[in-house]
This record gives C-alpha cells, structure tokens and sequence, in this order.
C-alpha cells in the first residue's frame, strides 16, 4: 500500500505536488469513488484515473531508442545533447537511464531504463550477451580478417574474447560484427587491428532483440513485453 499522490507522482506524468493538487480538486477516482485526501492508500493494484483516465501503476519501464549520431549515451552533459532528452515528455518522471553506451557517432539500437537490476542482467561481463553492428569501412573487408576475430584479439590492454566478422557480399567494405563484451571502442579497435578505419556503425541487435526498422533516428518506444522475454532468455 502506498500513498495516492505517491502511486500518481510514480506512474503518471505528475509531479508530487501536481497529484495532491488533483486530489484534492477531486479529479482522482479508487475503484469508482473519487478521493480527495492525498494520503488515502492504495495498492498498485487498484484502479486509479485521473479525470477518467487510467492510470496503470508501474515502477519500471523499459524503452527501445533508435540513437542518432551526436547523442551521448548518458543522461546529462554540460556540452552534448544525451539520449534521455530523446525520451517523450510523458516518460521523463521514470528517469532512465542508458543500458551500456555507444559511442557519440554510432548509431542504432539503445535500451533506457530505470531498472537496475535489468540494466545489470544485461551489462554484466558474465552474461555475455552478443551485440550486432552494422559499420562501413574505409577499405574492403578480407576473409582473413573473419579469421583473427574469430580468434579473438590482443589489443594491447585486453584480449577480446571471439567474435564474428561477416562480410557483406554486395560491397566488401560493408560488414557485420558480433561481439559479447561492451568494452570502450571495441568495434573500431577491432577494426583498426585488421587495418580498416570504420566510418559509420550502427548497432542492429542485443541478444535476439533486433532493433525495431520502423523507428528512426532518435525516436523511440517501449519494448513489448515479448521482447523484455526475448532478453530475459538470452
Ligand atoms: N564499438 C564501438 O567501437 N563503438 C560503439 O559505439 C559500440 C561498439
């Protein structure tokens, strides 16, 4: 049980005291009834609207963006635009938060959230999740390249585990990369070890997620909860 202006400042866009204010102009309803004392309780299951609207209380959400390039994947910065300004305004009181990062000039498929535990699941060096890009390289690709990041690569500060380096048949310059680790610059530094610069990247897909085609650069949109299993199985 919690208070109503709680279970309002929580799973709708009002603030704490936007709620109270709504309360007591009797503009909230419990099952039917409409309260007006801020401090009546109720559980997150009961059926609470806002002049007639419901409002479904949730603690979590969990959003799928389409970052664009010159987005910093962090929630403030003094100087760059972050990916939470790109969170539609009615979201923002959930504070999400970037699951990993890419980088400012890379591109594709970000999950916000406000779940730690999630974000953790996800990140966690032990999981393993596979992460697919999409880069443009200044040179052709060559299949002994596939080879050394199948083997793994020592780049000096770590060796990455294996991971996959497909070449597009079409134009060798276009590929697709498979890694399980999120370290800093992974892809490029791969990249590079193979003596390519890359020139544009765009991430496709987390585990089985793949990014969702309909979504442009820097919209985005709740994950389904078919695809929060998808993850949760990887
Ligand atoms: N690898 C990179 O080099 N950059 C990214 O943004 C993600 C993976």
């Amino acid at each position: 049980m919690m208070r109503l202006d709680k279970f309002l400042s929580e799973a709708s866009p009002y603030s704490r005291r936007e709620s109270e204010k709504l309360i007591r102009r009797g503009a909230v309803t419990v099952n039917g009834e409409t309260v007006s004392k801020p401090d009546a309780k109720v559980s997150e299951t009961d059926e609470v609207r806002i002049n007639r609207r419901l409002i479904v209380y949730r603690k979590y959400i969990y959003l799928m963006l389409n970052k664009p390039q010159g987005y910093l994947s962090a929630t403030e910065d003094k100087r760059d635009p972050v990916v939470t300004d790109l969170v539609p305004e009615d979201l923002r009181h959930f504070n999400v938060f970037p699951v990993g990062r890419l980088d400012k000039d890379t591109e594709g498929l970000l999950l916000l959230t406000n779940d730690g535990n999630f974000d953790h699941a996800l990140m966690s060096p032990k999981k393993q999740v596979t992460k697919r890009y999409f880069a443009i390289l200044d040179k052709p690709a060559e299949p002994a390249d596939a080879g050394l990041f199948a083997a793994g690569m020592d780049l000096g500060d770590f060796t990455t585990k294996p991971g996959k380096l497909e070449i597009s048949q079409d134009d060798p310059t276009h590929v697709f990369v498979e890694i399980s680790e999120g370290k800093f610059h992974q892809v490029k530094r791969m990249c590079e070890k193979v003596g390519k610069t890359v020139l544009f990247l765009k991430r496709t897909a987390i585990g089985a997620l793949p990014l969702d085609k309909s979504l442009k650069p820097g919209e985005c949109r709740e994950l389904t909860a078919e695809e929060l299993i998808l993850l949760q199985n990887n």
